[in-house]
């Protein structure tokens, strides 16, 4: 069911790569709440996936974006800006990539090229985001911008190896440009904590099906989906959460907040 929450909003959705993807999800239901957006990804993303279809699907265009880039960022806002006839209201940055851990690398035997990378791609996109958006004044008052990250920023998960750095980067950046976009132009910044979900990201990460099955068990509600996690975008993207700022919100079916499950007793006592 629609409810027109985001009727008159203009934004960004980035990392939507194919219907599996969150921001995919973000987008369908951004639609449906009434909203125009632009779509985005790196270069070489959109020759492998399926945005053009999205698009389609969501009578819009995509504007290539390579997010480690501050001149892309910069051609984004503008050209977004120009194409939807004002200045944004939400963005998405749902961007996430670790060399290491697609290639398998031991978190004892890191490559520190590589390491950079994951920083750079998977959080410091963020602060490029947000930093060239205040410079060009690109975000209304109560604008909302959301960032997507996973709980190993605060607890380890073994294979989850840098992205584990570069999620506790992206959580800290939320909560520092928070401070300064909120005091300077009333602009909200937050990352929501997702629970595992199967997307090219996420299933890319070594033993995916028993993490995902772990917290699934671990989780009073189960995990939530990638359609959950887009409603919960949505929300924080609308006005019903506009003194909402500066936080890393959990939206993981409550595993986050579990000592044990009777789900795991039961396994363990077999
Ligand atoms: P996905 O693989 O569909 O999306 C990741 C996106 O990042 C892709 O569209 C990819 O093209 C884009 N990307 C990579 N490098 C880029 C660059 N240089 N510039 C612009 N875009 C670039 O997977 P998913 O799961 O939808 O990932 C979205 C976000 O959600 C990521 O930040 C991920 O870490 C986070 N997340 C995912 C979870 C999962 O289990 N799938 C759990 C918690 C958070």
């Amino acid at each position: 069911m629609a409810y027109n929450l985001l009727k008159g909003k203009r934004g960004i959705i980035t990392g939507a790569l194919d219907e599996n993807s969150i921001a995919w999800k973000v987008a369908l239901k951004a639609k449906e709440e009434g909203a125009s957006f632009i779509l985005t990804n790196a270069p070489v993303a959109l020759r492998m996936g399926k945005i053009n279809e999205l698009a389609e699907t969501c009578n819009t265009e995509v504007i290539p974006a390579d997010a480690t880039k501050v001149e892309d960022i910069e051609a984004l806002y503008e050209k977004s800006i120009e194409a939807l006839g004002g200045k944004l209201d939400f963005v998405l940055h749902s961007i996430g990539m670790s060399p290491n851990v697609r290639k398998g690398r031991d978190y004892g035997n890191l490559h520190y090229d590589w390491f950079l990378k994951s920083l750079d791609i998977s959080a410091l996109s963020f602060h490029k985001m947000l930093q060239t958006a205040e410079k060009m004044d690109a975000i209304n008052e109560y604008g909302s911008v959301v960032g997507l990250s996973y709980i190993a920023a605060q607890r380890t998960f073994d294979t989850y190896g840098d992205m584990a750095q570069a999620k506790a980067v992206l959580e800290s950046i939320a909560r520092s440009y928070g401070a300064r976009y909120g005091a300077s132009k009333k602009v909200r910044v937050n990352t929501i904590s997702q629970s595992p979900t199967q997307t090219t990201a996420g299933t890319g990460i070594d033993g995916f099906d028993a993490f995902y099955e772990y917290a699934n068990q671990m989780s009073p509600l189960g995990n939530a989906s990638a359609e959950d996690c887009a409603n919960y975008v949505i929300s924080l993207f609308s006005d019903l959460t506009r003194m909402v700022t500066m936080q890393n919100l959990f939206h993981d079916g409550g595993f986050s907040a579990s000592g044990i499950t009777d789900g795991i007793i039961d396994k363990m006592s077999k």
